[in-house]
């Protein structure tokens, strides 16, 4: 198949991974890709964001399937663009991804489909918003309304901290504020068709900066999969995934289907297991990062296959898409300052001792060349991703890596996987 990859991430680069090492032969192209994409399929500069022009160059170059990694081009309404080229598109036209790119658009959907979330209250003052913070009590949890990467969630038992997140993100308009949800955070893709859907296999995130949970959100640290903590807590991974099918992924796609905004792609559902059930803190439009890193490879059946029946409407033709039972884990590097104003243009070293390393390889996520020089060129920059027959090995392998590569002021988490490889 012919197929182009819009984005430029260490998620995309999964994806490319992930389509390279498929027994078909594919036709890869990425845009805009960074340099660790352009060392594996031909990269094209361009604007992800701008349908015209993801659109004439999916038709220029005659590809037989269009996937979108990232959210801003779905907001845009990239795929709106290329479906009306009359391209297969993997990923959402703009009004279901609302589902991602407004908060209180998601919650009316969940309300419409009887997911269970939790209770959450729109402000649009800070008068408002304090009366809503009072009502639901500490611990607090206050929401941009619109896309933040990652950076408009605040939760916090500081009351003080609250208000100004509020003041912050009311300038920028409404802010959502939620009852706090205990419990484990779990992340499930679901792929979706517009009509019927087919899980993945969960994987737990950590969005926090510093090892313990602590410091701001980011747009994720690291990542692990499988769950056995999950599988014991529900059964089987099976039987979480199903109930998750059930309650949360089916109602919502076909809510979407029934309001004539059908869902085609990626359904991302953010969970949080609570003692009182499985409820959904968020929806995004797209594979996650750094997830998508540690499913993808335990994926067994083709990822071309659904990728490619979501995107035609076949989801219920497909078999149900088998996992190896590895454990693997992936660890996010991020330059100096991440998340605030990360220092970019130093040069990144270690590459390939690092993917000597037994069951490791580095999936790029904002990398670039100057000149010779291999550089950082964002926040989150690489992403060692290592399998192992244990969480234990796993990790030994991931940490060993990164030990092995040079970014000066470069930092990690050092406790990804931890309390599951004990
Ligand atoms: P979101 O952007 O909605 O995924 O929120 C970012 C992070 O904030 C989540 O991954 C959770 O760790 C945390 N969070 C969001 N909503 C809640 C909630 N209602 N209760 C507890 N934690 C939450
Ligand atoms: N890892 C969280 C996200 O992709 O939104």
């Amino acid at each position: 198949m012919k197929i182009l990859v819009v984005g430029s991430g260490a998620r995309e680069h999964a994806i490319i991974l992930a389509l390279l090492s498929e027994a078909h032969d594919h036709e890869i192209t990425c845009t805009p890709g960074n340099a660790g994409i352009a060392h594996d399929v031909p990269c094209v500069s361009a604007n992800p964001n701008d349908p015209e022009a993801m659109a004439s160059m999916a038709s220029q170059l005659e590809v037989d399937l269009v996937v979108i990694g990232p959210e801003a081009p779905l907001v845009a309404g990239v795929a709106d663009a290329v479906r009306e080229v009359g391209i297969p598109v993997f990923g959402p036209d703009q009004a279901a991804a609302a589902l991602e790119g407004s908060k209180s658009f998601a919650k009316r959907i969940m309300d419409a489909a009887g997911v269970p979330t939790g209770r959450a209250h729109r402000a649009s003052t800070l008068m408002e918003a304090e009366t809503i913070l009072d009502d639901f009590g500490a611990p607090y949890v206050v929401k941009a309304d619109g896309l933040a990467a990652g950076k408009g969630v605040i939760v916090t038992s500081e009351r003080g901290a609250a208000v100004a997140h509020t003041m912050h993100w009311l300038a920028e308009g409404d802010v959502l504020i939620e009852e706090f949800l205990d419990g484990e955070e779990v992340s499930l893709f679901v792929f979706a068709d517009g009509h019927d859907v087919l899980p993945l296999t969960p994987a737990q995130d950590f969005k926090r900066l510093l090892d313990g949970d602590a410091g701001p959100n980011t747009g994720g640290m690291g990542a692990y999969s499988p769950l056995p903590w999950l599988a014991n807590q529900f059964g089987s991974i099976d039987a979480f995934t199903r109930e998750c099918v059930e309650t949360v992924a089916l109602p919502v796609v076909r809510q979407l289907e029934s309001e004539g905004t059908p869902f085609v792609g990626l359904l991302y559902c953010g969970l949080i297991v609570t003692a009182a059930g499985i409820r959904v803190i968020e929806f995004n439009a797209r594979f996650g990062d750094p997830e998508t890193q540690v499913v993808l490879p335990r994926m067994l059946t083709p990822l071309s296959d659904v990728l490619y029946a979501s995107a035609v409407g076949d989801l219920a033709s497909q078999p149900a898409i088998e996992f190896a039972p590895d454990a693997v884990i992936t660890v996010v590097l991020a330059s100096e300052n991440y998340p605030d104003t990360p220092v970019t243009g130093r040069e990144i070293g270690g590459l390939d001792d690092a993917r000597s390393v037994p069951g490791v390889h580095v999936t790029h996520a904002a990398t670039a060349h100057d000149g010779e020089r291999l550089v950082a060129s964002g926040g989150r920059v690489l992403s060692v991703v290592a399998r192992g027959d244990s969480f234990t090995e796993a990790r030994t392998r991931a940490y060993d890596a990164l030990g092995r590569i040079e970014l000066r002021g470069g930092h990690y988490r050092h406790d990804i996987a931890a309390k599951v490889a004990e």
